[in-house]
Formats: C-alpha cells, structure tokens, sequence
C-alpha cells in the first residue's frame, strides 16, 4: 500500500477570514428529443398508455422566497414524540436524512449523530434551527414535482426513457459537459468510470485522505487500491503538492473531491495528472454549481462522479446519481455498463451492473435544477453571513476560499478544538450541528485489513478530530443563522 508520508498538522496558521463571491452561473439548459419508448434497447418497463393515472389538478404552487421560520416551532405529528417512520439508513452516513420530516434529525441533526452522546433528542420540525429539513424545498417546488410525478404515471414509462434522456441533456448543458449518464447513485458513478476505463485489480488510484468514505469504496469496488493524499490544511480539498509522494507506477488516476461545496485546485491536479498520464475522476458529490476557474464542477476532469443523495444542492427525492464527461466513447460504453452491460436487450457485452436513474427520479431532477442556481445562491449570501459575523471568535478557524474558487457552500464547516463542547452548547439551544466526517476512511472499520493506523495521516486525522459543520441551505434563514452565530460568539465568550 502506498502512503503519504507523516507530516506534523499545519493547521495553525490557517486563515481565519475568507473571499466569498457570488454564486455561479448556470448555463441554460437545452432539451433534446426524447428517445423511442418502443426501442429494444430500453428494457421492457413501458405500460399502456391507457392505464394512465387519473389527473389531479395541480397544486397551488407555494413559494417561500424568505422562510421566517427561526422561533417557529412547527407541531409535531405525534405526541408520543416518537419518530414517525422507520429509519431506513442503509449505511452509516451521519448527515444522512432519509425522510424529508422529522426523521432526518434521527440521522442527520442531534440524536442520531456520531457524537450525540446525551445530546437532547428532537425531530427536525421540533428544533429551532435543525441541521437540515428537507421539507421546505419539497414545499417551494410542490407544484413543478407534482406536475412530474404525473408525467410519469401518464407515460407509464419508468426506466430509460424520455425523462432520463431530457434530464441527461439539461445536466449535461448546466455542466458544460457533451454527455451525462444517469445512474442509480454517486458512488456507482464513480465505480461504472473506473471499470469503463479498465481500473482493477493491481491498480491505485489516488483518493483524498479527507473526504466522505464512499470515495475510497468506489476505487475498491472497482478492484483498485485507494492511496490516501492528504489535503491542504486551508481548504481541506486534495492538496496537489502531495501528489508526487502518492504516485507509484501503478497509479491510474486521481480522484478528487470538490468537498464542502468547493472544487479542488484542478489546474494543478490536471497538470500532474497531464505529466504523468492519469486519468481525472471528479467526485462532484457536493458541487453541484461551484466552479473553478470559471468553469463549472463536473467538466474540470476527464469524468465526474455526481450524486443527487436528497441532502445535495441537487438532490432527487431518493437515491440518484450521473456521470458527466465530454469524451464520448467513454459515456457510451458506461451507458452499457449502468445496463447489465447490455446495448441491445438480451444481448450483454460487458460485466455490468444495474444501475440506473428512475423516471421518476429523472423527472423530479427536471423540476429542481432550475432552481439550482438561486438555491446556490441563498448558501452564498448566508455563508457571507456567517464568515462576517464569525471572524475572529475563539480558536474558530473558518472556511478558506482561494481566489479562483466559486464554492457553493454544501456545507459549512468550521474547526474549534472544543467541537464536542461547541456542539453540545449548541444542542441545548436547539441548534442542530453535523460531524463531516468523525471518522477518516482509513480509521474505519471497513478499511481495518488493509493495514492503516493512526497518525498515517495526521491531517485527516486532526480534521476528523475538529470540523463542525453549521446549519446552511436554501430555506435556513439569515435570522436562523443570526442565531447561530450569536451562540457560537457567547460560547467563546465574544461580545
Ligand atoms: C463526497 C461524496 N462522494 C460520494 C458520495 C456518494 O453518493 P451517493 O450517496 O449518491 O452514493 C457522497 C454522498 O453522500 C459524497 O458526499
């Protein structure tokens, strides 16, 4: 196993004050014609048309431009104060949120955190500021989803048709990459790229050292190895310096994510890569509409991996995913790849999987990316908020943004080497905070036989040990994170 060498933490001087800029600019999407549901490439999913849904008048569209939702504590379903659903995590991500109510704070907000401890135990709808609600967006957009939820019952078509075609297109365009390819979730993505490209067993493949874990699985997934690079101490991202140290003559490719909502320095990356004859695979899990340079997350490699987990700035309604790219052969054949390996029915060229974007997911996709770019644009204006109001308070490092990066805010992380204590004073305020990530993948259980241990790297590690991410997102509110920041300044005693 290759590995980074051992380097002392330096994180002590990062910046405490960082460039915020305006959110990207999406281009307009384009449509393209839909294909022929009757085409013996698209596998039997079509139903008589006459069996269409019967129509509903759509519903009264509400828009909530400027939610005031800060001391409003919306009742809950039950009065038992139980959870009404089951929790249906089927791994453990502690952002995770599963249902768009109250669930998510079992998974996501304060009880079902890795370090809830005796954290208070509320729903999401019970909190006055929860780490993520993912009903309000359902809301804002309740009349375009309902209208495409009926697009599809009317078609009768549920796999591989028009919706996934146009949505294909549409993602494609708003990238500024020539093909997109639907697929069942982010971390298939990346795994159909690898395997489309040949990545296997005896080859590595260079991964963040801090990062979400699904990462590394989709190189192990593929049968390659993955070679932990350690990341730059400001922004966290893959830092391209390290990377002669993780190159060994196996080293097919670089995978980099654009963490947190901003992109990787992709300049470097691809001139190393370009020198050495690597491939680059984006994981754009978390940058939908952050760009680099100008240029959009999702075109700055050779391939991206994006995923439309519900909890995404594009996030479908359930698990969802898409390769972008603007090489051709390569979008093809991980076409065949998504399809059991099949271009004709019945006929399987490859070894492949079955993992492909639902109508429906397609369709809902539809409804929400245009409203992708003003969504972006609501993190940028409370990001701004928070760094304004946040500089300078304890041993609070805030995030860095390098002048050529246009991030859009996923997340908001912070680092404090008090986190535990920030986050519980903040539970007791009925904030909701979120650890991304408590545990670095080469600490995790599931990479326990390759042979890592703690201090192989340092950086991730301390990372793990301090970041804290506060609540952001199209429907937080600027008074919600007023209140935050007032919490987190009388925590640390500032005025
Ligand atoms: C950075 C990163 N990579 C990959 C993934 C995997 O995406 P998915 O959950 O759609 O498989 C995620 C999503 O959780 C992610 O945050």
């Amino acid at each position: 196993m290759n590995c980074v060498p051992c380097q002392e933490p330096e994180f002590a001087s990062a910046p405490g004050s960082a460039q915020t800029k305006s959110a990207a600019e999406l281009p307009q999407p384009t449509l393209r014609r839909a294909p022929d549901p009757a085409s013996p490439a698209n596998p039997g999913t079509a139903r008589p048309t006459q069996n269409q849904a019967r129509r509903r008048p759509a519903a009264k569209r509400r828009t909530i431009s400027s939610p005031r939702r800060l001391l409003t504590i919306r009742p809950n379903r039950r009065n038992d104060g139980a959870i009404p659903y089951t929790n249906v995590a089927k791994h453990d991500h502690s952002t995770r949120c599963h249902h768009i109510g109250d669930l998510e704070a079992r998974s996501a907000g304060l009880a079902g955190s890795t370090q809830g401890g005796d954290l208070p135990v509320k729903a999401t709808s019970q909190v006055k500021v929860p780490i993520l609600d993912l009903k309000p967006a359902c809301d804002e957009l309740r009349e375009e989803l309902d209208a495409a939820y009926r697009r599809v019952m009317d078609s009768g078509w549920l796999l591989l048709g028009r919706e996934l075609e146009a949505f294909e297109s549409e993602y494609a365009a708003s990238v500024g990459a020539a093909h997109c390819v639907g697929v069942a979730n982010g971390l298939e993505a990346m795994q159909l790229v690898l395997m489309a490209l040949g990545v296997g067993p005896g080859d590595e493949v260079i991964v963040p050292s801090h990062g979400y874990i699904a990462t590394w699985l989709a190189v192990t997934h593929a049968g390659a190895h993955p070679v932990p690079c350690e990341p730059d101490p400001h922004t966290y991202n893959l830092d391209p310096d390290r990377l002669a140290a993780c190159r060994s003559p196996r080293t097919r490719a670089i995978l980099p994510i654009h963490l947190y909502g901003q992109t990787a320095d992709m300049e470097r990356i691809n001139a190393f890569a370009a020198q050495h004859g690597l491939f680059v695979l984006e994981d754009a899990a978390q940058s939908h509409g952050a760009r680099c340079r100008g240029r959009a997350a999702g075109s700055l490699g050779d391939a991206a991996g994006v995923s439309f987990y519900p909890s995404k700035n594009l996030g479908a309604l359930a698990d969802a995913g898409a390769v972008t790219t603007s090489d051709a052969a390569l979008a093809e054949k991980i076409r065949h790849l998504r399809n059991y390996g099949s271009k004709v029915r019945y006929q399987n060229e490859f070894l492949g999987m079955n993992s492909r974007l639902s109508e429906l997911q397609a369709a809902f996709l539809r409804a929400k990316l245009p409203q992708l770019e003003e969504w972006n644009a609501r993190r940028v204006a409370l990001a701004g908020r928070y760094l304004k109001r946040l500089r300078g308070v304890g041993d609070l490092v805030l995030p860095a943004v390098p002048d050529w990066a246009t991030p859009v805010w996923h997340l908001f992380v912070v680092r404090t080497s008090r986190r535990e204590e920030l986050q519980r004073h903040l539970a007791a305020r009925e904030i909701g905070t979120q650890v991304h990530y408590p545990v670095p993948p080469h600490l995790s259980k599931a990479y326990a036989g390759a042979g890592w241990k703690r201090g192989d790297f340092p950086l991730a590690e301390r990372l793990a040990d301090e970041v804290l991410s506060l609540p952001i997102g199209p429907h937080v509110t600027p008074e919600q994170v007023d209140f935050v920041c007032e919490h987190v300044r009388g925590f640390f005693g500032a005025a």
